[in-house]
């Protein structure tokens, strides 16, 4: 406003000089050329006039054109810019609005500042009882921790991935996976965006299948153990006998009676708290412990089958992960399992468990048949096996295990040498420990 006032009065205050200066000018080029001819003095006031209103005619009109020109260009972006702005922001809302999964946008302050219909759904809470909440307060309480931690670090600009659990309208509890991301204009976090998908029902399944392969290996492995069962039991009862008939007992086979109770003892109690319904639930493990466990259950269906398995004597007994002993144990078993089932007439499973780059590497190393790169490929789909009376459920069950603890599984293997099947878990944070 203040510039085009400027602009105006600039021009009048031109038009006004040039006008002044004219009439000088011509006033005194018409009594120059005339001189004492009052007839051509005449001519010249007569015309002058004219040809000033013909001039700054043109003149005007040259200056209105450019102006309005100029004008109408800007005008004219201005109206493309509005209608770029307005399609890229229904793109925006278009992506808001249908996305499949929960969209909130979240202030520097934690506070909802606007959510998606599936954000709707997901919470059971309207979108103005949202605005009026933090997600903080739809968090449970044990998991407040962790979202603070991650909405901290997404302020700084770093984005986030992880499982929270949430508190519906109704009280219902939902698993949630979420990525927290920043959103930065002009190169500052101005808030935050939450993506969430509820995965409830989707680990209800997960779990329900890892369960379910469970009971199925211990009915696998109830035939092998209790033959296990059954070997030193024959021999109490030899012991029994002899001593029933002397009359006497005799320390040396007191001796051994104890060791092959102990034994009994270990094998049923592993057997029982494998067979137990556990809650998932991550701790800080020892995972020679783990696989020594395992050995102990395994070494049954090893025997069985003339193969023996052995922990390598080298394994290192202190190394902590964060994992679930008990899923941890069912894919110990499923490997040992599979070791088990390839090797022909006899062979040997050897387990190592070293410690690498803040890893906890355990390897099992079998001389059974070996598989083909095609098979390898293969494994961990679900239902894939080449056993009659396989599930194919061993390895996919195990794949969604070590996804859990963070880790990764591999395989190598050489069709009639065997194969090594190698789990990586990252080690527990020094904090856990
Ligand atoms: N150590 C191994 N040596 C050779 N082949 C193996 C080995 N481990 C797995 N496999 C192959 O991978 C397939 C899939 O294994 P997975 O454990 O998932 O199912 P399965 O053993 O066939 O069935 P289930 O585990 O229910 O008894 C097996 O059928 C087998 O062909
Ligand atoms: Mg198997």
């Amino acid at each position: 406003m203040k510039y085009a006032r400027k602009a105006a009065f600039k021009v009048s205050i031109m038009y006004v000089f040039i006008g002044a200066i004219w009439v000088l000018i011509s006033d005194k080029i018409s009594r120059t050329l005339a001189q004492d001819r009052f007839e051509v003095y005449i001519f010249f006031q007569q015309y002058k006039g004219w040809f000033f209103v013909l001039t700054t005619g043109i003149i005007l009109y040259g200056l209105v054109y450019r102006r309005a020109y100029h004008l109408i260009q800007s005008q004219n972006e201005l109206i493309r810019k509005d209608h770029e702005l307005q399609t890229s922001n229904e793109h925006y809302q278009s992506l808001f609005k249908h996305n499949p999964d929960a969209v909130f946008e979240i202030s520097k302050e934690g506070q909802i500042l606007s959510v998606n219909p599936e954000g709707e759904a997901v919470t059971g809470y309207s979108t103005l009882q949202l605005k009026e909440m933090q997600i903080a307060e739809l968090t449970i309480e044990e998991d407040l921790d962790m979202y603070h931690r991650h909405f901290d670090s997404v302020l700084q600009g770093k984005a986030a991935e992880y499982e929270l659990r949430i508190m519906k309208q109704d009280g219902q509890r939902r698993l949630l996976r979420c990525s927290l991301l920043p959103i930065i204009v002009h190169a500052e976090v101005t808030g935050l965006f939450m993506i969430a998908r509820d995965i409830t029902n989707y680990r209800r399944d997960e779990e329900l299948m890892i369960a379910s392969e469970k009971l199925s290996v211990i009915g696998q492995m109830a035939a092998a153990v209790a033959h296990e069962i059954r070997n030193p039991l024959t021999s109490l009862r030899g012991f029994v006998q002899v001593m029933q008939a002397t009359k006497k007992a005799d320390d040396a086979y007191l001796a051994i009676m104890m060791s092959e109770i102990d034994r009994i003892n270990l094998i049923s109690s592993e057997m029982l708290i494998l067979g137990k319904k556990q809650h998932v639930s991550f701790q800080k493990t020892n995972v020679y412990e783990v696989l020594n466990q395992v050995v102990v259950l395994m070494e049954a269906q090893a025997n069985f089958n003339n193969v023996s398995l052995r922990l390598e004597a080298e394994s290192k007994q202190t190394i902590f992960i964060m994992s679930d002993p008990n899923q941890l144990k069912q894919v110990f078993i499923n490997i040992i399992k599979n070791g088990v089932e390839a090797i022909v007439d006899q062979g040997e499973i050897i387990v190592t468990l070293t410690e690498s780059q803040g890893q906890a590497m355990i390897q099992f190393k079998d001389n059974g048949i070996g598989m083909s790169q095609e098979r390898i490929n293969q494994v961990g789909t679900p239902f894939y096996s080449t056993k009659e009376s396989g599930t194919g459920l061993g390895l996919a069950v195990c794949f969604k295990i070590i996804e859990r603890h963070k880790g990764l599984l591999k395989f190598e293997s050489e069709k009639g040498k065997g194969t090594i099947v190698t789990i990586v878990i990252p080690l527990a944070e020094e904090s856990y420990i």
